[in-house]
């Protein structure tokens, strides 16, 4: 244990929710500029307090170093994108005599706070997804209250001692550590008007059928594809993107590579380099610099992955590296796990792994790995290897995912573009600018030209 943190109950979530539609009338006030203030005092807080955010963030969560010190950049870089986008609230103006009825009659739309914002965030980026949920909440003037997972509250709650001195209004930012049962008022309750979730698709889904008539955005889970065809030129660039995709983070990622489908043509050359330098990352300790292969979050996962695996060589998969239990770091490190011939009907194929495992299944066609990709109930991103422009368009049109990645993983997230998935993967995108829109509600001003 690191960490002891105090948890709300029913009636700190109910004064924080009661402070939170107070401090609406103030944050739906503030101008373009005083919000971007705001989050710009939190992008310059971040970024001189970046290593101690980064060990706390490594402490919490068991991420190596390096990848703490990239989700607090990524964090400021998200605030960063607030800051420009709260000064870009555009409204419309238009002539509504598209017939009779509306001749001499234009309108005027501008976009106002849908309300308070619940904001549910994961325990695989603390930071950063919480982040995506607070910076657009502020940009737009929308109150927040967040819920962050129950093993990693402490960045959260670092980051809120910036939010609390950067001019937000008192009461329209609360950090609420809790249970999930006293969390649910934080998917129930009437006086949020949307709850942005992020997390595991079982929950997800169940959050919204409970969620009433708020709006909802969910950002769940995958087992997203890599898709590489024989026209691979770049192998080491090739190599070192895949074993990043796969197992940064442990795996613990919802874009991390999980299935990989590979031109039959190159398998081989791509099973033998990828196995070499998987077998070189070095499980331990995430504190220690050397780490490159961190733990798992905790024993349950490590078990429910390991149950998966055994599961799947029970079906005839062949092992072709890992699978074994590192007692390092936080005693749940795992190697980094490569799996072929896997029944598809496996969980490690259907189910989202969220750990260091991959399967890789030869294709004939880049046709043939499209079809495999859409196999799935879920739909996030998808890497595509190629030097074919007409198979990268090809895979935007046919693929059932929220992101091609052209020549890279499907790992690859930068934070102002949009991010999301369709099927069970979620709802909605985030993205900041995509967040803002979904926490703003259009009104229209109708008015008479003589
Ligand atoms: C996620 O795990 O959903 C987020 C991935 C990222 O932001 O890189």
């Amino acid at each position: 244990m690191v960490e002891q943190v105090a948890q709300c109950g029913p009636n700190e979530i109910d004064r924080a929710l009661d402070a939170a539609v107070a401090s609406l009338e103030e944050t739906r006030r503030m101008e373009p500029y005083q919000r971007a203030e705001a989050l710009s005092y939190v992008r310059d807080g971040l970024r001189k307090r970046a290593e101690e955010f980064a060990v706390a963030l490594s402490q919490e969560n068991g991420k190596t170093l390096a990848e703490s010190r990239l989700e607090v950049a990524r964090t400021a870089a998200t605030f960063d994108v607030a800051v420009g986008e709260a000064t870009r609230v555009y409204g419309e103006a238009y002539d509504l005599g598209i017939n009779a009825m509306g001749a001499g009659r234009r309108c005027i739309v501008r976009h106002y706070p849908v309300g308070v914002v619940s904001a549910i965030a994961p325990f695989n980026f603390p930071m950063n997804l919480a982040a995506h949920k607070i910076a657009p909440a502020m940009a737009v003037g929308c109150p927040v209250v967040l819920k962050p997972a129950s093993m990693t509250p402490v960045t959260a709650l670092m980051m809120a001692e910036l939010i609390e001195k950067s001019g937000w209004p008192k009461g329209a930012f609360s950090v609420l550590p809790c249970n999930r049962a006293a969390g649910q008022m934080l998917v129930e309750d009437e006086r949020i008007k949307l709850l942005s979730f992020t997390g595991s698709p079982e929950v997800g889904w169940k959050m919204k059928a409970s969620a009433g008539t708020k709006k909802v955005v969910l950002e769940l889970g995958g087992n997203a594809g890599l898709i590489i065809d024989n026209s691979v030129t770049d192998w080491d660039w090739l190599i070192s993107r895949a074993v990043l995709g796969a197992f940064y983070q442990c795996g613990q990622v919802c874009i991390s590579v999980q299935r990989i489908f590979v031109h039959q043509d190159v398998m081989g050359e791509f099973r033998a380099r990828f196995k070499k330098a998987a077998e070189a990352l070095k499980s331990g300790d995430p504190l220690d610099e050397n780490t490159t292969l961190g733990p798992i979050i905790d024993s349950a996962n490590r078990e429910r992955l390991q149950t998966w695996v055994k599961e799947a060589l029970e079906q005839g998969a062949e092992l072709v590296s890992g699978n074994t239990v590192a007692r390092g770091g936080q005693g749940n490190n795992m190697t980094a796990t490569i799996l072929e011939e896997v029944d598809p009907s496996c969980r490690v194929n259907t189910e989202e792994a969220f750990g260091p495992v991959v399967t890789l299944t030869p294709v004939a066609s880049m046709e043939e790995a499209f079809q495999m990709v859409n196999d799935s109930k879920f739909g996030l991103q998808c890497g595509v290897f190629t030097q074919d422009f007409n198979t990268v368009m090809r895979a935007l049109d046919v693929l059932e995912v929220g992101g091609v990645i052209h020549n890279d993983v499907p790992s690859f997230r930068v934070d102002n573009m949009p991010y999301g998935g369709v099927k069970d993967s979620g709802l909605g995108r985030e993205g900041v600018k995509y967040a803002m829109k979904d926490m703003l509600e259009e009104r229209v001003l109708v008015y008479q030209v003589k």
